[in-house]
C-alpha cells in the first residue's frame, strides 16, 4: 500500500522518531562522502503552483544523491491548470512516476490527488499546512537540544499553514507550543488534539517566550495573501523577533525561521545574524529530512 504524507499526522510518533534516526544517518553519511542510492531508477514529479527555494531544491537534490531523478513541473506548464482533471491526472502520473510532490494554494487539490493517485504524494505546502517543513524543524531540535518532549516552543506571529502544522507536530511529539498572535491571525484549529496536548494560543508575545526553549516565526504574509499585506503588516507589528524580545527568554533560547524571511518585519538582521539564530543549520536540515522521507515513502516497488 502507497502511503502518503499530506498532513503532520499521517506519520505515526514511532514513525516520526524513525525518520528522524533515517535523517541523521543520511547527513552523516552525505558529510562522510558515503554515497547511498536506494532511489535508483525511480523519479518524482514535483508540481510547483508557488515559489519556492528550500523545498524545490532539497527535494530535487535529495532525489538525485538517493540516485533517483526529480522532474520539475511547474502548474503551468501542465495541462493540469488548463483544466485536465485532478483525477485523470493522477492516474496519467502515477504510470509514470514514483512519486509526486506538490506545492499549491487549495490543500483539498492535493488531497484529490493522493485519492487517485496510485504512487505516494508528498505535500510540499498548501494554504493549509506545511508538514516537510515543521518534521525538518522538529529534528533540528532534536539535533540542537537532544530531546524533544517537553521542549518549549513559542511561535510568535502569524497563525498561518507553518503555524497550523507546528500544532499538529508538537502535539504528535509532546512538545510545549504556544502561539502568540492576534486574534484575528490565529491558525485553523487543528483536528485531533486533545487537551492533554500542550498547545496554547495566547496574545502576549512576551508571555509565550517566558521559559522557551525556542523562538520560532515565519512570514507576516504568506503566499496567495497579497490583498491583506497591509492590514497584516500593521496586526503583527507587536510580535516582531527582536532584540527586547529574545532578551526578555532565557539566555540560550534559539531563534528559528523557516525562510525566506523579510528583514525588518516578522525578524530584525540583528536577531537573525545573531548568536541565537540557527535558521540555516534550520534550512540545511531541509536536505537531510526531505531525503529521509523520500527513502520511506518511494522504496517501495
Ligand atoms: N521554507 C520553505 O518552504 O521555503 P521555500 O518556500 O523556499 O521552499
Ligand atoms: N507561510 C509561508 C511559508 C513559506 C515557506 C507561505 O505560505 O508563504
Amino acid at each position: 500500500m502507497k502511503q502518503d504524507l499530506l498532513t503532520i499526522s499521517d506519520f505515526s510518533q514511532e514513525e516520526i522518531l524513525d525518520l528522524f534516526e533515517k535523517s541523521a544517518d543520511l547527513k552523516e553519511k552525505r558529510q562522510k562522502g558515503i554515497q547511498h542510492h536506494p532511489l535508483k531508477g525511480k523519479t518524482l514529479g514535483m508540481i510547483f503552483n508557488k515559489h519556492s527555494t528550500r523545498t524545490r531544491i532539497s527535494f530535487e537534490v535529495g532525489m538525485f544523491e538517493l540516485g533517483g531523478h526529480a522532474l520539475f513541473l511547474t502548474g503551468d506548464q501542465l495541462q493540469l491548470n488548463r483544466g485536465e482533471s485532478i483525477r485523470d491526472s493522477a492516474q496519467v502520473l502515477s504510470r509514470y512516476l514514483n512519486g509526486i510532490l506538490i506545492r499549491t494554494y487549495d490543500h483539498e487539490e492535493v488531497t484529490a490527488l493522493a485519492e487517485h493517485a496510485t504512487i505516494p504524494v508528498i505535500n510540499g505546502l498548501t494554504d493549509l499546512n506545511h508538514p516537510v517543513q515543521i518534521l525538518a524543524d522538529i529534528f533540528t531540535i532534536k539535533e540542537k537540544l537532544g530531546r524533544i518532549e517537553d521542549v518549549k516552543v513559542a511561535y510568535v506571529g502569524d497563525g498561518n499553514n507553518v503555524a497550523y502544522s507546528w500544532m499538529m507536530g508538537a502535539a504528535l511529539t509532546g512538545m510545549h507550543l504556544v502561539i502568540a498572535c492576534p486574534e484575528s491571525c490565529q491558525p485553523h484549529p487543528a483536528p485531533g488534539l486533545s487537551k492533554n496536548d500542550k498547545v496554547e494560543i495566547i496574545a502576549d508575545p512576551f508571555e509565550a517566550v517566558q521559559n522557551a526553549d525556542i523562538i520560532y516565526t515565519d512570514v507576516w504574509v504568506s503566499m496567495g495573501e497579497e490583498k491583506e499585506a497591509e492590514i497584516k503588516k500593521k496586526l503583527l507589528l507587536p510580535y516582531q523577533i527582536n532584540q527586547k524580545l529574545v532578551d526578555s527568554a532565557k539566555k540560550d533560547v534559539m531563534v528559528m525561521h523557516c525562510l525566506p524571511a523579510h528583514r525588518e518585519m516578522e525578524i530584525t538582521a540583528e536577531v537573525m545574524d545573531g548568536k541565537h539564530s540557527i535558521v540555516f543549520d534550520q534550512a540545511e536540515n531541509r536536505l537531510h529530512v526531505q531525503k529521509a522521507i523520500l527513502e520511506k515513502l518511494l522504496s517501495h516497488p
